[in-house]
C-alpha cells in the first residue's frame, strides 16, 4: 500500500492529520511530486521518498496548507494592540517584548503582528518577532514581502497605505516593519524545536492544530508551555480552544481573541480548578488559593492496608485529563460524571466536564457544568470566563459582558499583594 504508506511518513514527520484535508488532496499532492521526478510508479516513488530527505522536504511544501492572510480574525491583533499600550508598555519587565509566531506561512501573521505593535507605539528596537514554518518555499515569500490582493481581505484595509508601497509585482511591505522579524524554518513536533530560545512573552500558534493528529497536538502544546514564559498569552485559531489546551493555560477574558494566559499555578484560580500535567508539580499538592482546592483529593483506592502491593490508583480526574489530552472525549466525560457522582461538590470536576462538553458542542450542558461550578466557588475564573464566551455565542452579549466584569474584578483581586 505505497500511498497510504507515504501518508503515514508525512502525517508522522509533521503532524498531519490526513482526515483534515483529506487522502484525495494528498494523492494529487503525491502524483504532482512523481511527476515533477518523472517517476510513474508509487512503489519507486515511495522508497524515494524514504531515501531522500530533500524529496520528503518537496513533498511536505507540496501538501501543507498556505493559507493566511493580514490581520486574519481582526480581534487577536486588536487585542495584542490593546494589551502592549495597556500593559507592556507600562512594565517592560527589563527586556525586549519576545513573540513567536509559528506557523507562519507567508509572513502575514507575523508582520501582523509588527504592525500591531508599531500602531500600539513600538519601535523596532523594542520588541523582536520570530517566525517559524516547516516550508522553505513560503519562507522565502515571507522573506521577500510582496503581496498580492489574497492576502488583503475585508474592508479594513487603512493599513496597507500606512505600511505598504506599491510596486509592479505587489504591495511591498515597507523595512521599518520588515526589521523587526527574523524567519526560522522548523518544525514544531521534532523534540529540539527551538530548543535553545529563551522563553516567548507571547506565542501565535494559529490554524495549526486543527490540521494535526491527537499526538502531535500534545507534542505541540507542551513545546507552546515549555516556550512561553510564565504569564505569556498565548493566541490560537477560533477552532483552536481545546480541552488539552485548558489545561495548562487560562483562557484570556477577551471573546474573539482566542487567547489563553500561561498563570502560574499558585496565582491562578483557574489553572487550579483543572488540574495541570505539569510534570514538576507533586499530584497531591494544593494549587490554588481558591477555596475549592483546599478540599484534600478524593482518591477511590488506597493500598495502605492491602497486603499485596499494587500501583497507586490515579486520581480519577487526572486520568479524565489524560483521556481529554488523548481526544477521548467522551470517555474523558463519563470519567468526570462517574467521579461527581460521589464527589458532587468538586469544582474541579464541574468545570472539567463544562470544558470538555463544549468542544463536544453540548453547549447547554456545558453551561449548567460551569454554572454548578460557580454555585460552589463563586470566584471560579475559569467557570465565569467559559459561560461569558458561552453566552455570547448565543447572542446573550450583556450577560456574557457582566460575567466578563466579574472576571476582571477577580483577576485584579488576585494581584493585589497579600497582606
Ligand atoms: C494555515 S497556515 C497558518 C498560518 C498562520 N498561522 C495563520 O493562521 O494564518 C498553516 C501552516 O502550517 C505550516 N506547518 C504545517 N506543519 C508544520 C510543522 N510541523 N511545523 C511547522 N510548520 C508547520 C504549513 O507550512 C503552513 O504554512
Amino acid at each position: 500500500m505505497p500511498l497510504s504508506a507515504l501518508i503515514e511518513r508525512l502525517s508522522r514527520t509533521i503532524g498531519l492529520d490526513p482526515e483534515s484535508i483529506g487522502s484525495n488532496t494528498i494523492a494529487s499532492s503525491v502524483r504532482q511530486r512523481m511527476s515533477n521526478c518523472d517517476e510513474s510508479s508509487e512503489p519507486a516513488y515511495t522508497q524515494r521518498v524514504e531515501e531522500n530527505s530533500d524529496e520528503l522536504q518537496a513533498l511536505i511544501e507540496a501538501v501543507v496548507v498556505p493559507e493566511t492572510w493580514f490581520f486574519r480574525d481582526g480581534e487577536p491583533f486588536e487585542y495584542l494592540e490593546k494589551h502592549i499600550a495597556d500593559e507592556w508598555k507600562e512594565d517592560p519587565r527589563g527586556h525586549r517584548l519576545r513573540i513567536l509566531s509559528v506557523p507562519c506561512a507567508t509572513g502575514e501573521e507575523p508582520y501582523s503582528i509588527a504592525m500591531s505593535l508599531r500602531n500600539a507605539g513600538m519601535k523596532s528596537s523594542d520588541y523582536s518577532i520570530d517566525a517559524v514554518d516547516i516550508s522553505h518555499g513560503l519562507l522565502r515569500k515571507a522573506e521577500a514581502a510582496v503581496f498580492g490582493a489574497n492576502s488583503f481581505r475585508g474592508n479594513a484595509l487603512g493599513f496597507r497605505d500606512r505600511y505598504f508601497d506599491v510596486t509592479e509585482n505587489g504591495y511591498l511591505l515597507r523595512s521599518s516593519v520588515r526589521s523587526g522579524v527574523r524567519f526560522l524554518q522548523g518544525n514544531i513536533i521534532s523534540d529540539d524545536f527551538l530548543a535553545k530560545e529563551h522563553p516567548y512573552d507571547i506565542i501565535f500558534c494559529r490554524n495549526l492544530l486543527i490540521y494535526c493528529r491527537v499526538d502531535a497536538r500534545q507534542c505541540i502544546i507542551r513545546s507552546l508551555s515549555r516556550l512561553l514564559r510564565e504569564g505569556g498569552l498565548l493566541f490560537v485559531g477560533h477552532a483552536e480552544m481545546m480541552p488539552a489546551l485548558a489545561t495548562i493555560f487560562t483562557p484570556v477574558a477577551e471573546a474573539g481573541a482566542f487567547a489563553y494566559c500561561k498563570i502560574p499555578p499558585r496565582s491562578s484560580p483557574a489553572v487550579a480548578t483543572v488540574s495541570s500535567p505539569r510534570p514538576e508539580r507533586p499530584k497531591s499538592a494544593p494549587s490554588s488559593r481558591s477555596p475549592s482546592n483546599r478540599q484534600p483529593h478524593k482518591t477511590a483506592v488506597t493500598t495502605a492496608r492491602v497486603h499485596i502491593p499494587k500501583a497507586p490508583a490515579e486520581d480519577p480526574l487526572e486520568h479524565a485529563n489524560r483521556l481529554a489530552d488523548a481526544g477521548k472525549l467522551q470517555e474523558a466525560a463519563a470519567a468526570c460524571e462517574g467521579f461527581l457522582k460521589s464527589n458532587s461538590q468538586d469544582v474541579r470536576a464541574h468545570v472539567l466536564l463544562g470544558v470538555l462538553q463544549e468542544a463536544m458542542s453540548r453547549r447547554r450542558q456545558a453551561e449548567e457544568s460551569f454554572n454548578r461550578a460557580l454555585y460552589l466557588d463563586p470566584s471560579c475564573y475559569e467557570a465565569i470566563m467559559h459561560l461569558s464566551l458561552l453566552k455570547e455565542r448565543r447572542g446573550d452579549i450583556k450577560g456574557a459582558e457582566l460575567l466578563k466584569k466579574r472576571a476582571a474584578r477577580i483577576h485584579d483581586k488576585q494581584k493585589e499583594p497579600r497582606q
